[in-house]
């Protein structure tokens, strides 16, 4: 009954479609989660093939696939579910929420721990990979169908593929701003933000050099260069 109750409590927060408690029985991680305490259970006590039996069973009901290894903290929201893949080593701390399509993986090319550590609060949008054994800080934000394969400091917003920090604590992180050529040597990024920073003067220069033109600056005849023009008879009377 405590499951239940934690289980209305947790949607209730994270999902406004909710309506009624009793919708929380519709909700596919409701079960999921229910079968990885037992999986989890077996896995602890060694009992390996009845704990990925009940873990199975679990990801044909609710097309969500939790190792029984998987460590996973309180408050955990799966929305939709479809599709997430949660690895044997990965642990999740308290209150993350998981969109459908999300993989918490290993990239194939380590051993022992291979899955990510996700921190307290993170939230990881629908068809986000995150593969690797490294931390996802406190308090982030995977965007949707990003792939992450370094570690993401606390309070962070990371997008894209492969996956770049592009906020940290509410402030927009500028690339240019932040080239270090010591430790992190990118010679094609330091490149574009120095011809960046070229265009950007140069276009400032014109602007600067229209804004003294006046109209009596302006030479008519400077552009009749042909005497076969068919506007030349304006331009000479003009003048
Ligand atoms: C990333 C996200 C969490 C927003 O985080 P945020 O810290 O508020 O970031 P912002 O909205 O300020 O966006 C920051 C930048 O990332 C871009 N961005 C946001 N989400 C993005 C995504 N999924 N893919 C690519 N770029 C994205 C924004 O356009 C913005 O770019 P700009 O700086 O050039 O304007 C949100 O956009 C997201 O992806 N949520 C997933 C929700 C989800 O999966 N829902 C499924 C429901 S069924």
């Amino acid at each position: 009954m405590s499951y239940v109750k934690e289980q209305i409590k947790v949607i209730r927060e994270r999902d406004p479609a909710i309506k009624r408690n009793v919708e929380v029985f519709l909700y596919p991680c409701f079960y999921a989660l229910f079968f990885h305490r037992l999986g989890h259970w077996l896995y602890n006590k060694k009992r390996f093939f009845l704990a990925r039996f009940v873990s199975q069973l679990s990801r044909g009901l609710t097309g969500i696939e939790i190792h029984p290894g998987a460590k996973i903290g309180k408050g955990l929201f799966i929305d939709h579910g479809m599709g997430v893949v949660i690895g044997e080593t990965c642990e999740i701390g308290d209150n993350v929420t998981i969109y459908h399509g999300v993989t918490l993986g290993g990239t194939g090319k380590e051993h022992g721990k291979r899955h990510p550590t996700i921190g307290d609060n993170v939230m990881i949008g629908s068809g986000a990979k995150v593969l690797g054994p490294f931390k996802v800080g406190n308090n982030s934000r995977i965007a949707a169908n990003a792939l992450v394969l370094q570690e993401v400091p606390e309070d962070s917003t990371v997008i894209g593929n492969p996956g770049k920090v592009v906020k940290t604590r509410g402030e927009r992180v500028n690339p240019c701003d932040q080239l270090d050529q010591v430790r992190m040597p990118d010679p094609i990024k330091m490149e574009i933000c120095t011809l960046k920073k070229l265009v950007e003067s140069l276009e400032e220069k014109v602007q600067r050099l229209e804004g003294q033109l006046t109209v009596e600056d302006a030479d008519p005849h400077q552009f009749c260069i042909d005497e076969n023009c068919s506007a030349k008879d304006i331009c000479d009377e003009y003048n």
